[in-house]
């Protein structure tokens, strides 16, 4: 084998390319505003108290789009992204393909059934803390942004407007009133139960112990931990307490909040826009079954599709490994348990040199 380490790291710290997801991410945050302004009205329905939110929002927004298109443009992320694309919009397979990425969708994002096949309490932990921020979000995102706000027609009755349209109206005092304005209520508890059990996992847990960071596995519940309970003060301080402290912990759910926001595209909760993009990765291993396989270049098993085989290839030579051996061929070319086969007689060669055995590296790149 050539060699096996890349031969140029500046090869690979030279494929990072910031303009691009840079004008990507100025444009996402474009775009929102221009949508803040129309769904608002011209900022007639924007409530000015939100203004820390709206801008917080709109500038993650835009950091989101940049760090995704970074993520992007890492050779294995764009082979998978592009080659998902292409398999996806083929015209014969269209409507296939559509519905096994509504399966898989319903299946893995919404049901999330492959945490369920990991243990039951990590599914209940994952779907409370997911669907109670997808909830919490839907609810105060278009409130922040103005694209919702509630008028008063009557003494008792209030009437919502969607991007300035009117809709169904309903009185203070009915049971959808009642979830309505106390919505964010019950999802701050079902994110606070999720968390909890997240967090009785990392401390009990030894597998879990053994390889977590305070940063990347506790940070992101800790802000949703304190969003939750700094909302539901808020809560107890107009319900129960007359109103006291009210502006100090709004200040601070905004704070957590914005926090929370501006953490998205660097922490752990970056995962939230990164693994939908999976949906793509389910159906390039499922059309790859349907096409024509390789067949390893020593026992002629088929063992992996000539598409893949060749992806593979491109991006190992993108991030500067080569895989190219003495007899001209690529390693990749060989199946799983040659290439084993192949490492154990190259070993044994290895132990015929006792000069060799000791300096692995230097005797492969030899
Ligand atoms: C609003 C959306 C989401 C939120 C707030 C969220 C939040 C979280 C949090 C806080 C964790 C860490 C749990 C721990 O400490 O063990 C986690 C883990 C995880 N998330 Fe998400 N997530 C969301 C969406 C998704 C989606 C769409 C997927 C993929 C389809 C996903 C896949 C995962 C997986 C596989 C884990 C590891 C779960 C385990 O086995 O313990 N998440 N998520
Ligand atoms: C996990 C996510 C979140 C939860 C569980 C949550 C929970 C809550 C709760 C329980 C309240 C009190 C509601 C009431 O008084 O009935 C509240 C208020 C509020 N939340 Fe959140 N929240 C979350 C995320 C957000 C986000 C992302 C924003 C903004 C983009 C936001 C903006 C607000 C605002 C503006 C208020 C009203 C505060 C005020 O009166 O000044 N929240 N939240």
């Amino acid at each position: 084998m050539k060699n096996r380490m890349p031969n140029d790291n500046t090869k690979t710290a030279n494929l990072v390319n910031y303009r691009d997801p840079t004008l990507i991410g100025l444009g996402a945050s474009i775009v929102l505003t221009t949508l803040v302004i129309i769904g608002s009205r011209n900022l007639e329905h924007f409530d000015s108290a939100l203004f820390g939110y709206l801008i917080a929002s709109i500038v993650a927004f835009g950091a989101i789009f940049f760090r995704y298109a970074l993520w992007l443009q890492r050779p294995a992320t764009r082979a998978y992204f592009s080659r998902g694309l292409k398999l996806f919009f083929q015209r014969k397979k269209f409507v296939r393909n559509t519905i096994d990425a509504t399966k898989t969708v319903g299946i893995n994002m919404l049901a999330q059934k492959f945490i369920f096949e990991r243990a039951k309490t990590r599914w209940l932990m994952h779907f409370l803390i997911m669907w109670g921020c997808i909830l919490s979000a839907a609810i105060t995102f278009p409130l922040v942004w103005g694209w919702i706000h509630f008028k008063l027609e009557s003494e008792t009755g209030y009437r919502a407007y969607v991007f300035g349209f009117p809709m169904q109206s309903m009185d203070v005092h009915s049971v959808m009133a009642f979830f309505t304005f106390k919505a964010l209520n019950f999802t701050a508890l079902m994110v606070l139960a999720g968390c909890a059990i997240a967090i009785h996992r990392r401390l009990k847990d030894r597998g879990a112990i053994a390889v977590q960071q305070f940063l990347l596995d506790f940070v992101p519940h800790l802000l949703l931990i304190a969003i939750c309970v700094s909302g539901l003060m808020l809560t107890a301080s107009s319900t129960y307490f007359g109103g006291y402290m009210y502006s100090f912990i709004a200040l601070s759910h905004q704070a957590i909040v914005i926090m929370t926001l501006f953490f998205l595209p660097f922490g752990k909760l970056f995962h939230i826009v990164q693994r939908p993009a999976s949906i793509g990765v389910e159906l390039y291993q499922q059309r790859a079954k349907e096409m024509e396989q390789a067949k390893c270049q020593r026992c002629g098993v088929e063992f992996a599709s000539v598409m893949w085989l060749g992806d593979l290839k491109s991006v190992v030579e993108k991030v500067g490994f080569d895989y190219t051996m003495e007899n001209g061929e690529k390693l990749q070319d060989y199946c799983p348990r040659c290439k084993r086969v192949m490492r154990g007689l190259a070993y044994s060669v290895l132990m015929d040199r006792p000069d060799k055995v000791f300096h692995g590296s230097r005797a492969d790149n030899e």
